[in-house]
């Protein structure tokens, strides 16, 4: 059953990319247009837009306006297709973790090498896949969510870090899928948001679009999670995923590995919730997974304001941790949840895909 969200974060609108920008959320609400390639690469990259889906959706448009600019620099078709396939690998490294974005790229290169289409028909049927992807990504979240909805206890408190919501996604949420799956079914559920440092993506996003849906929800610090498992406040723990290896090892946002410690020694279900295209089958185990380093003002500054010693600190910022498979109870996906030996059950499940 789904409770549909208000909030659509990327949608494609009379030729450009529509998106609302995430780095201003919860100070203000605005869409802003994205009409180059180039534009999108750096709305990717400054994270205007953001979480492994949503970026999905939104490189495969930027790899559409990058085919309209070619449009209009090429009369030679094949050169025009060179161009376009080294725009849609650029494109792909925007942000190195998250393999959605990959996979989307791959999707827009799988329709510009298997076109039989003149220029123009070629930019049509790009667009055609991007608007697919998008749409469809809101349907494999629904399924995510009912899926996911069968193991949360009635009346549970769900713990999530980050935002895999709506905002991460066309529109519904993986993690916060299931939540709203669960909340349609059962209305005295809610949700521990924890704050997520650096970017505050907990407290900025997911308090922002759960209080918007009118799904309960108590943000606390990254710290005060293992204090409220002591307490028996947390029933389980739900989080997206950005890349998840064959063997069930699971990249997502720093911090996400120590919540799942802290579920283990409590014995609180750890499950991670995530579309078939966040699975990188290419990869044997989470030690190959690429983590992004990103810059030393998200941990120095808060709203622009230096927190430590201007001199003398170092910084480091990883931008995300794995969680090893030891730890997750289940990974909730279109397709049904599956549980360990992740390693058999994720080869079944691309399998029967
Ligand atoms: O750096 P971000 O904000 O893009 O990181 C997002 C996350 O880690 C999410 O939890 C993940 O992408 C899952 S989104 C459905």
């Amino acid at each position: 059953m789904a409770f549909e969200s208000k909030i659509r974060p990327i949608t494609w609108e009379n030729g450009v990319s529509k998106m609302l920008d995430q780095t201003v959320i919860p100070y203000e609400y605005k869409y802003v247009e994205i009409s180059s390639g180039d534009e999108m690469f750096n709305a990717i990259r400054n994270m205007i837009v953001r979480g492994a889906p949503a970026i999905g959706i939104a490189g495969a448009q930027g790899i559409v306006l990058y085919a309209k600019e070619g449009a209009n620099k090429f009369t030679n078709r094949e050169e025009f297709i060179n161009w376009l396939l080294e725009k849609a690998d650029y494109m792909a490294t925007s942000r190195p973790t998250a393999v959605n974005l990959m996979w989307a790229c791959d999707e827009q290169k799988k329709v510009i090498k298997n076109s039989k289409s003149d220029i123009n028909g070629l930019i049509e049927e790009l667009t055609t896949k991007a608007i697919e992807i998008e749409q469809d990504d809101i349907d494999r979240c629904k399924k995510m969510g009912d899926y996911g909805a069968e193991v949360v206890p009635k009346g549970a408190t769900i713990l999530t870090h980050c935002n895999a919501g709506a905002l991460a996604t066309g529109g519904y949420g993986t993690a916060l899928g299931v939540v709203r799956s669960a909340f349609a079914k059962d209305n005295t559920i809610q949700v521990f948001a924890d704050e997520t440092r650096p970017r505050q993506q907990g407290a900025r996003l997911t308090t922002f679009e759960l209080a918007m849906d009118g799904i309960p929800v108590t943000l606390i610090t990254d710290g005060m999670c293992s204090y409220f498992m002591s307490k028996g406040m947390i029933d389980m723990v739900v989080v997206g995923a950005d890349r998840i290896a064959a063997n069930g090892d699971t990249a997502n946002k720093i911090g996400t590995y120590t919540v799942a410690i802290a579920a283990k020694y409590h014995n609180i279900p750890f499950y991670v919730a995530a579309p078939l295209s966040t699975i990188d089958i290419s990869i044997a185990s989470g030690k190959e997974i690429p983590i992004e380093e990103r810059n030393r003002e998200e941990v120095t500054h808060i709203n622009g304001k230096i927190i430590c010693a201007e001199s003398g600190v170092n910084i480091i910022n990883p931008g995300f941790d794995v969680t090893p498979n030891e730890l997750i109870t289940g990974i909730i996906t279109e397709k049904g949840i599956i549980r360990p030996d992740y390693k058999d059950s994720i080869k079944n499940l691309f399998m029967i895909r």
